[in-house]
């Protein structure tokens, strides 16, 4: 099929201009001065987007769909957070596959069996059912000599990426010393590693405290995993990165102090990144102290209106290049079903902890919400300009996390991934509008102005206006290459 996106204005990272989209099968295969001759040719199906601007599809680097924790799972599995990824203007995702845990006793005898092949083959098998494009970093939560010999076979996997965790004892941080020879091992291997960054031990002395004291309400989530801990931590993983040469990403920025961190260890060459998730430019612990704080639990957690604003600041500079979700959604109060695609569905959330913070499940709905959100809060309010918008939120992960230029890019030869915006449009926003299997959103009644009205997913139309057009089945697994610094 041929298809023309005509008299549209197209945003990319770097510029903003006029030109017609020629697709063909599922890559665009030319931009071409408005009414070249190419859009008189018979049997062209073309889109007008007079008056509407395009952006590549969003690339959202950080997802959890269909994850069990809490003794639940996150409520959006690999369709329907695809779905309404798709809806919000986003048609790659990435989502963390799982280390499986050792097998006891090893097949080999010897211990220390990776678990990769085994998480890698639990989570292709929940995305059979995928809408879009997705690939999978890998979760580093054991390491020894004989899981070091298997990362080799990730890259072989197209999973270039791991991610290690500075917090979560016991479950699945490393130490510093198995993240520090995770590091030697990942630059062998061109891979990057992503941290999050924490400081575990802290929050294990903290939270027995508090509910020793009797805090047990969403607030001392926030007070029981400080920011300092986060703050130290990135700067642990810069210090990691400049020992190693490793390039090191620091997920969810969540504190200024790790934008300060960053802007030194970068401002010193050490090749180290960034990102940050809309929460945290926009709320804070007041939002846990309020009677539905639940809402807003996830780790890490709210911090301030002063690291909003420095988060802000770090991505207007450049020290932070991208803004991903980490969208990992619960039910507010699981025991009252919802209605999704027709059916009724209720999953256990955010009520298993009503009595006790400790036993909330950690993680927001955010995945369609990204794009709209930050075009109006972000673009529209003078805080990123359109093309730092398309930057951190499409081609920066495509970069960082090798898969530029087939996505993040409206070029000939990528992946036909468009976003034709209305850009005048004004939408009451909430979970009345959302597509998030969930029965709340964190952005309800905000005002947005300019949505995402067509949606391509390699060459197809999957959402037009409120028609979705997109099926189970139709996303494929992206074998990433190695990623750019940045
Ligand atoms: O609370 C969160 N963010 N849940 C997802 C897991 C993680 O650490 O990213
Ligand atoms: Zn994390
Ligand atoms: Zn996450």
């Amino acid at each position: 099929m041929t298809t023309l996106i005509k008299n549209g204005t197209l945003i990319t990272a770097s510029d903003t201009f006029q030109a017609d989209i020629l697709i063909e099968g599922e890559q665009i295969s030319q931009l071409l001065t408005p009414n070249s001759e190419v859009s008189q040719l018979p049997g062209l199906d073309v889109v007008d987007a007079t008056g509407k601007f395009i952006t590549p599809g969003g690339v959202d680097p950080h997802c959890h769909f269909d994850l069990p924790m809490f003794g639940t799972v996150s409520s959006d599995d690999h369709y329907t957070g695809h779905k309404a990824a798709a809806f919000g203007g986003t048609t790659t995702v990435m989502d963390f596959a799982p280390q499986a845990p050792a097998l006891t006793p090893s097949p080999t005898g010897r211990g220390g069996e990776s678990g990769f092949q085994r998480g890698m083959e639990e989570w292709l098998k929940k995305a059979q059912k995928a809408a879009i494009d997705y690939s999978f970093h890998m979760n580093l939560t054991r390491f020894d000599d004989s899981v070091a010999a298997e990362i080799p076979t990730l890259v072989e996997m197209g999973v270039t990426t791991l991610k290690v965790f500075t917090a979560y004892n016991g479950r699945l941080r490393l130490d510093d010393g198995g993240i520090f020879r995770a590091l030697r091992v990942a630059k062998e291997h061109g891979m990057l590693v992503m941290a999050h960054c924490e400081n575990g031990d802290v929050i294990e002395t903290l939270i027995p405290e508090a509910l020793a004291a009797g805090h047990t309400s969403p607030e001392w989530h926030a007070r029981t995993r400080p920011s300092w801990g986060a703050v130290e931590s990135t700067l642990r993983m810069a210090a990691m990165a400049q020992e190693t040469k490793a390039p090191v990403y620091i997920v969810h920025m969540n504190a200024g102090g790790e934008a300060d961190m960053l802007e030194y260890a970068r401002e010193r060459g050490v090749p180290v990144m960034g990102e940050t998730c809309p929460p945290y430019l926009f709320f804070s612990i007041e939002h846990l102290q309020r009677p539905d704080g639940a809402k807003w639990i996830c780790s890490p957690p709210m911090r301030s209106a002063a690291d909003n604003s420095r988060l802000w600041e770090g991505l207007a500079e450049g020290s932070i290049q991208t803004i991903g979700t980490d969208h990992c959604p619960f039910f507010f109060d699981g025991t009252k079903p919802i209605r999704y695609e027709g059916k009724e569905i209720a999953i256990p959330g955010k009520e298993l902890g009503k009595d006790d913070f400790t036993k909330i499940p950690n993680g927001l709905p955010g995945v369609q919400d990204r794009l709209p959100v930050l075009w109006t809060y972000g673009v529209r309010a003078g805080r990123i300009s359109a093309n730092q918008f398309v930057a951190l939120t499409s081609t920066n992960p495509a970069k960082i996390f090798g898969l530029y230029p087939r996505k993040g890019a409206i070029l000939p030869g990528a992946d036909a991934d468009i976003v034709i915006w209305d850009g005048e449009k004004r939408v009451k926003y909430g979970v009345a509008h959302s597509h998030q299997r969930t029965d709340y959103n964190l952005y309800e009644g905000w005002e947005l102005v300019g949505y995402p009205e067509k949606v391509f997913l390699r060459g197809k139309m999957i959402v037009d206006g409120e028609k979705w057009l997109g099926k189970s089945g139709d996303g494929q697994f992206l074998k990433r290459k190695q990623g750019e610094i940045l």
